[in-house]
């Protein structure tokens, strides 16, 4: 699927990701090095760091989110209503054309 990340920088990026590899939107923005290495990710994905998180631009109708991630927001920084963490989000053809901005770094 096509999506669009916007940067910390402000640069987007339409970038294709995979939807047969179980990837998630952090493990793109990293394939595609759209943020430095060592400032998205750090967790792994556990939803423990909120280092992924991204603010989704889109009009998509998302999975709801864990308790974990909503934990894990509830003490991040930069929250918006639209803020999801980006390792919970999991590539499948429903997002086709997301379009999700990196939040800035902590
Ligand atoms: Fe740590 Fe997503 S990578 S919360």
């Amino acid at each position: 699927i096509k999506i669009k990340i916007i940067d910390r920088d402000g640069a987007t990026h339409e970038v294709d990701a995979p939807t047969d590899m179980n990837m998630n939107l952090m493990e793109v923005v990293r394939s595609y090095e759209l943020a430095p290495e060592g400032t998205i990710g750090i967790c792994g994905g556990m939803a423990m760091c909120a280092s992924c998180q991204c603010y989704i631009e889109s009009a998509h109708d998302l999975p709801e989110k864990s308790d974990d991630e909503e934990a894990m927001l509830a003490e991040a920084f930069n929250v918006k209503d639209n803020s999801r963490l980006g390792c919970q989000i999991h590539m499948t053809p429903e997002l086709e054309g997301l379009e999700v901005q990196l939040a800035p770094e902590e």
